[in-house]
């Protein structure tokens, strides 16, 4: 059975009260439509269409939340779920059955939408719905049963009964259908009284041909769904519960998984240990036996193995294997710390790459610099890269010594074994081997 995924976000998500639209709102670093495709794909679907309105069809948020290979289409007003489905049809035609997900019911797992997908093909059914079984209902279309235990109805909360409205079986909106039935099916249902037309009312056509079922799923956070910020936070909390398992299952040690909050699409190699409050960003790609924290951020970066993050800030940057990053130190903006380098408290590494052995130890500043190998910086040194119009550059060759805070007026280049002497002012470049010193630095080498 060849299956294509639909997910419907055209919605406006007013309860959010936001100028964001809700669909972007972001869980564990990715947007919401984003876990919805990569649950799709999880569950083995390749091809996925979104639907979205015209406004965010072009926004970059969306495109950075999807996956690639996954296809827009547009649902130019929003009349509701089943008007939306039928903007999808042209991009979904070659498949024999579709699954339709909502943007913000973003709880269901991959393998849930397998068992609605195994349970659809071995029923030759028209439509299978995933149901949950939620505590608290409010807001949610209720499902009717038939004598035998499938689907007869989905009604919403305005239209439903006394009796069903008891009922705390819910419509997660997560089905699939028979895409040569479906999309007559949609032409013949009829508008609500609220002037929407809602997709689940095909359910009482698939029940008129015996052919409507259903998975009800037994985790009671399936049908927790995202409809105000309230319901955003407790679907985040689950998420990073679910991650920090995933990783410990794997072999990551957490000292405190209640207080540390791992991104989406974040790899963590085995061993490696997690202090509490440490927060690691989608992209990131940790290796193994490093430690990291307490109290640390990594944002888009590759640490090595073996490594040590003690309570630092690192974006955007590549830290190499068996390096040490000290307290409250800043590495960014493409900076590469090579093997075996360290850089102590209270340092910022902008852009620069410190070569292997190298310590940059204490307070100091490096932008945009190039450090070789086995270079110690002194405390306090600052590459002094802004002449208030343009950046420039810094060299600093294989073990030279930098004296402690040292200016580096750049552009400039330290030569190989050249030192400078405490508090210089270094204006031009140091020749291989030389010593310089004072302000402006010149050479104390005895000739
Ligand atoms: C929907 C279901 C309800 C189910 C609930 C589960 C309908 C009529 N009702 O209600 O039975 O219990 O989800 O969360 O479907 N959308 C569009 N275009 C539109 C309208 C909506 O793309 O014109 C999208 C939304 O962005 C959203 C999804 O469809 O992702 C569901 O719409 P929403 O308004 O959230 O429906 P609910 O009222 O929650
Ligand atoms: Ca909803």
């Amino acid at each position: 059975m060849t299956i294509a995924g639909v997910v419907l976000a055209a919605g406006k998500g007013t309860r959010m009260r936001s100028n964001i639209p809700k669909q972007l709102h972001k869980v564990a670093g990715v947007a919401l439509v984003g876990h919805v495709v990569r649950t799709l794909r999880d569950a083995g679907i390749d091809e996925i269409n979104v639907v979205v309105s015209s406004d965010l069809a072009e926004s970059e948020e969306l495109h950075a939340a999807l996956l690639p290979r996954v296809t827009v289409s547009i649902q130019s007003e929003q009349l509701g779920t089943s008007d939306a489905l039928k903007s999808a049809r042209s991009s979904v035609a070659g498949a024999e059955s579709i699954v339709v997900a909502p943007a913000d019911m973003i709880l269901v797992t991959s393998s849930i939408v397998r068992q609605v997908i195994d349970t659809h093909a071995e029923s030759d059914a028209l439509t299978t719905v995933l149901g949950a079984v939620v505590e608290d209902a409010t807001g949610l279309g209720r499902v009717e049963l038939d004598t035998a235990g499938h689907p007869k109805a989905i009604l919403e909360e305005h239209e439903a009964d006394s009796e069903l409205l008891q009922s705390h079986l819910t419509n997660t909106a997560w089905y699939c259908f028979n895409n040569k039935w479906i999309w007559d099916a949609l032409d013949s249902v009829q508008a609500a009284d609220t002037g929407e037309v809602y997709l689940p009312r095909v359910v009482e056509q698939a029940s008129a041909h015996e052919r409507s079922r259903i998975v009800i799923s037994d985790d009671n956070e399936t049908g927790l769904g995202i409809n105000d910020r309230v319901q955003l936070a407790r679907v985040e909390s689950v998420v990073r519960r679910r991650i920090n398992e995933t990783h410990m299952a794997n072999g990551v040690t957490f000292q405190d998984p209640g207080t540390t909050y791992v991104d989406i699409d974040v790899e963590i190699g085995s061993d490696t240990t997690i202090g509490a409050g440490t927060h690691i960003r989608s992209g990131s790609r940790i290796g193994a036996n490093v430690s990291i924290g307490p109290n640390t951020q990594i944002t888009s970066s590759k640490i090595g193995d073996e490594a040590v993050i003690d309570g630092a800030r690192v974006a955007n940057s590549i830290v190499g294997a068996g390096v040490f990053v000290g307290s409250n130190s800043l590495v960014r903006a493409g900076a590469e710390l090579m093997v075996g380098s360290r850089v102590g408290n209270l340092a910022e590494i902008k852009n620069s790459v410190i070569g292997p052995g190298s310590r940059v130890s204490h307070f100091s500043y490096m932008g945009d610099a190039t450090i070789g190998a086995n270079v110690n910086v002194g405390a306090g040194t600052v590459t002094c890269n802004y002449d208030g119009k343009e950046k420039h550059p810094t060299v600093i060759e294989d073990e030279a010594l930098i004296g402690s805070s040292t200016m580096l007026i750049a552009p400039i280049t330290i030569g190989k074994g050249a030192r400078t002497g405490a508090g210089s002012v270094v204006r031009s470049n140091v020749a291989a081997g030389d010593t310089v010193a004072g302000v402006p630095a010149k050479s104390i080498r005895s000739k």
